[in-house]
């Protein structure tokens, strides 16, 4: 699926050494199918060719209001027409401040004024002093204020040798940023708790009982939780996957970490959504050292006790969060999701058959509650993800906490 199938978006460039990345980003947004048109003030040719952009974007790069090429001359009017969104990736310490004055002095700058209701993202991108400097931040502030949505700006080093706040947010978060723009909000303002992956029970310091979760559901769900708006906590079991942007991850081992990290993060959430395949039992005498094979060939006897059941020790909880749990099944599922969905005490569940959903990239998502089963279609998972974030949102009681 292309998250930016469709898409038109202006990309404006303005002075800033930060124009090296945006070739990239300019790339990763055309392979989710955005289509779009470059527009350079004098300052950004400094520091990439227009060449560079028009040979990566397929289309003509605009650097003046007096190009030939636009027979009208109006290509301030007919670039944002009909576009998605203008995206000023780097955004200027000087850029910024013709935009929260309404200058139009320039191709780019008349644009921005002359866009009507096209949505405007800023990344900025400068030296910190220049980000903290207080006509910097007056002038983001009031362009906050006029409806632009700003992008970072990220801290580090700088290109010029200092660290501190102001660099460019890195192509792949530009890019995360944008598509999650495209994304309805109905989390605004929610903490939402996830957990995701499998559990590792230690059997000795090199040994572990685990199960074949890879954590793509969980971390796709996190994904679109933040898309839709809310600030999102992920607690891990051991996964390869990278943090979704701006998701906080916790990272744990052992389903008894895992049970900790949730009861310490979930007094503070508004939704708990419990995706992790817990290990059931863990092994009570797991060895510190290495186990040895013995001379008689005899296994060792492993002795186990039942974990602790994350979801259902947060549905109790008097004003805890709303539970989402998940169940895989590999035979019954309508029967034994909603059998699970009474025994955890949770309004919602949502089942999968295992064989399906098991470290797959699509699986078709049950969700059962109190007025029956509803069945979600065939889906990638961030799309199916998607799907069940608008349905939980659809569900949440007005006011969940007291
Ligand atoms: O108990 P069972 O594993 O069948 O239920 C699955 C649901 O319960 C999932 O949502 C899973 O994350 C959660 N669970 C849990 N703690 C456990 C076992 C399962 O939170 N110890």
């Amino acid at each position: 699926m292309l998250e930016l199938a469709d898409k038109r978006i202006v990309l404006g460039l303005t002075g800033g050494i930060a124009c090296y990345k945006v070739a990239e980003f300019l790339r990763r947004a055309q392979d989710q199918g955005a289509v779009i048109d470059v527009v350079m003030t004098e300052a950004a040719t400094h520091f990439i060719g227009a060449t560079t952009m028009q040979a990566l974007s397929g289309r003509p790069v605009y650097l003046d209001a007096w190009d030939e090429r636009v027979p009208n001359s109006m290509a301030h009017i007919n670039l944002t027409r009909g576009a998605d969104a203008i995206v000023i990736a780097p955004a200027s310490t000087d850029f910024i401040a013709k935009l929260a004055n309404g200058l139009a002095n320039d191709l780019l700058s008349t644009l921005c004024v002359a866009k009507g209701n096209c949505p405007l993202l800023v990344a900025p991108a400068m030296n910190r002093e220049m980000w903290l400097h207080p006509a910097t931040q007056r002038n983001v502030a009031q362009i906050k204020a006029d409806g632009a949505l700003i992008l970072g700006p990220a801290e580090g080093d700088q290109a010029c040798g200092e660290t501190g706040s102001g660099r460019m947010l890195e192509p792949h978060e530009l890019l995360a940023e944008l598509i999650a723009f495209f994304q309805p909000k109905p989390l605004r303002g929610k903490r939402v708790l996830i957990t995701a992956g499998p559990t590792s029970e230690k059997i000795d310091p090199i040994r572990v009982i685990t199960n074949r979760s890879s954590g793509k559901m969980g971390y796709a769900i996190a994904q679109a939780a933040r898309e839709a708006g809310a600030e999102v906590v992920l607690v891990s079991g051991p996964t390869a996957l990278p943090a979704p942007y701006q998701v906080m991850r916790v990272d744990v081992d052992s389903a008894a970490q895992m049970h900790a990290a949730v009861m310490n993060e979930a007094g503070n959430a508004d939704v708990f959504i419990s995706v992790a395949a817990v290990a059931d039992w863990r092994v009570v005498n797991a060895s510190g050292s290495k186990l040895k094979k013995q001379a008689d060939g005899k296994a060792p006897q492993l002795e186990f006790e039942a974990n602790p059941d994350i979801l259902a020790d947060i549905a109790r909880m008097p004003s805890g969060p709303w539970c989402v749990g998940f169940a895989a099944e590999t035979e019954n599922l309508l029967e034994y999701a909603e059998a699970k969905r009474k025994r955890k005490g949770v309004p919602l569940l949502v089942g999968n058959l295992a064989q399906q959903a098991m470290n797959a990239d699509e699986t078709e998502l049950i969700l059962f509650d109190d007025a029956g089963h509803t069945a979600l279609p065939v889906l990638g998972k961030l799309a199916a993800a998607r799907k069940l974030i608008a349905a939980i949102a659809d569900k949440l009681p007005v006011s969940p906490k007291p």
